[in-house]
């Protein structure tokens, strides 16, 4: 077999057989294919789209390319949640304390940010001492710890590679925007990671990589049955992503939101989806437990301390701050009607929330703050936003990313839409 015919085939809208996905997955993760032949075979697939045989095929490649983790022995049953990626997603920090304060083993397997949207490691390295790299023998002491019960961590080397190598290849070749390749690149890690159970959050909207509903409700429909046919339960919430979630965008900022939440304040969107999927999550996991008092009473919160403290933080120590802020003032009066997800993610990562490469140094404090959320009225020269970092220069870039991205206007016609927008 050789790649060339197997891009070939993909190019002009042929179906790969089992043996040719196979082949392909494992020559590529042993260096055999090459990158630029891997590229290319991403575009053909990215253009032409694949069966959903051929998707199971190369979800099932993906996950073989490495070592699947087992947590059957643990006392308590597992469940994790997956988003496919937001602005302002912060959502993983107070769910994961809260579902194990609920009583389930939560291994969140977590990845850095690339791009506008954020990355859960990077948030959580912003708390002074915490540490994304732990042992799996570890991982398995802090998940059956009924004071602790949940772990956000790196993926080891050797979970799905092949998606490792495949991911920051689509990343550079814009080829990250494909059903077929999105579904297999996100369910081959969490097959592999053992979960028994999986509650997915699929974004829809401008500052989501899918930004209409059926191609949302496509995707979220070919991962659960990827999961169920693996015999992970599965289920999907389709949730607006075309405004940031919360009322900041960056590292340290998000951590300090999250905290706020489970202190029982925090944003109403924060709270809404955080106790959406918390719900979905327990009942995944066959628990009876309302996570909304579990979160009101501060057990969520003790969780959320001892998760830190297992994994070096420390839950008290201040938040590092950025060393500079610009205010971004409104310019005209009356209803906030658009508040653009992709112009403040850019403008958060072009502040230095963000990376450009792989392995790039994030700026802890970085971020955009919002003053004003859509519905919110507002008033000439009202702080909207305050921008923070460490690099001034980094402003000019920032007011470009959101020039535009504000819509204000004296009579809206409509409201401000749901945030959950179905259920797979
Ligand atoms: N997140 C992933 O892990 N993979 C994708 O392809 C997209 C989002």
């Amino acid at each position: 077999m050789d790649a060339v015919s197997i891009i070939r085939a993909k190019r002009d809208g042929g179906e790969l057989s089992d043996e040719q996905i196979d082949w392909v997955v494992d020559a590529f993760t042993r260096g055999i294919v090459a990158d630029e032949q891997m590229s290319a075979l991403a575009m053909a697939i990215l253009l032409r789209g694949m069966n959903r045989r051929e998707i199971a095929r190369w979800t099932a490649a993906m996950i073989g390319s490495g070592s699947r983790m087992n947590f059957t022995d643990l006392p308590r049953p597992t469940v994790d949640k997956h988003s496919t990626g937001g602005v302002g997603d912060k959502i993983t920090l107070p769910l994961a304390p809260l579902v194990a304060a609920c009583g389930a083993a939560v291994p969140q397997l977590s990845g850095r940010g690339l791009g506008h949207t954020g990355g859960t490691l990077d948030k959580l390295e912003s708390i002074p001492g915490w540490q994304a790299d732990i042992t799996v023998p570890r991982m398995r002491e802090i998940l059956a710890d009924p004071e602790i019960g949940a772990v956000i961590c790196a993926a080891g080397a050797d979970l799905a590679p092949a998606d490792k190598r495949l991911y920051a290849l689509r990343d550079v070749t814009g080829t990250v925007e494909s059903i077929p390749l999105i579904a297999s690149s996100i369910m081959s890690k969490k097959i592999a990671e053992g979960t028994a159970a999986l509650v997915l959050d699929v974004k829809v909207g401008t500052g989501a990589f899918l930004k209409t509903l059926d191609e949302a409700r496509e995707l979220a429909a070919v991962m659960v049955e990827l999961g169920r046919d693996a015999g992970v339960k599965t289920v999907a919430l389709l949730t607006a992503m075309d405004t940031p979630l919360g009322r900041t965008a960056g590292n340290a900022l998000e951590v300090a939101e999250s905290v706020e939440v489970l202190a029982g304040g925090g944003p109403a969107d924060v709270v809404e989806l955080t106790l959406a999927l918390a719900r979905e999550m327990v009942a995944q996991a066959g628990l009876h437990v309302d996570p909304a008092e579990v979160l009101a009473d501060g057990r969520a919160m003790d969780h959320w301390r001892t998760m830190i403290q297992a994994q070096g933080g420390d839950p008290d120590a201040p938040l590092p701050t950025a060393r500079h802020t610009e205010t971004v003032r409104a310019e005209s009066a009356g209803v906030l009607t658009r508040l653009d997800a992709m112009g403040v993610g850019l403008a958060a990562w072009r502040l230095g929330a963000g990376r450009a490469r792989q392995g790039e140094q994030v700026q802890a404090g970085a971020g955009v703050e919002m003053h004003a959320k859509p519905g919110d009225s507002v008033v000439i020269g009202q702080p909207l936003f305050t921008l923070h970092t460490d690099t001034p220069d980094a402003f000019a870039g920032a007011l470009d990313a959101l020039d535009g991205a504000v819509g204000i206007e004296l009579t809206p016609e409509s409201k401000p839409g749901e945030l959950v927008l179905g259920r797979i």
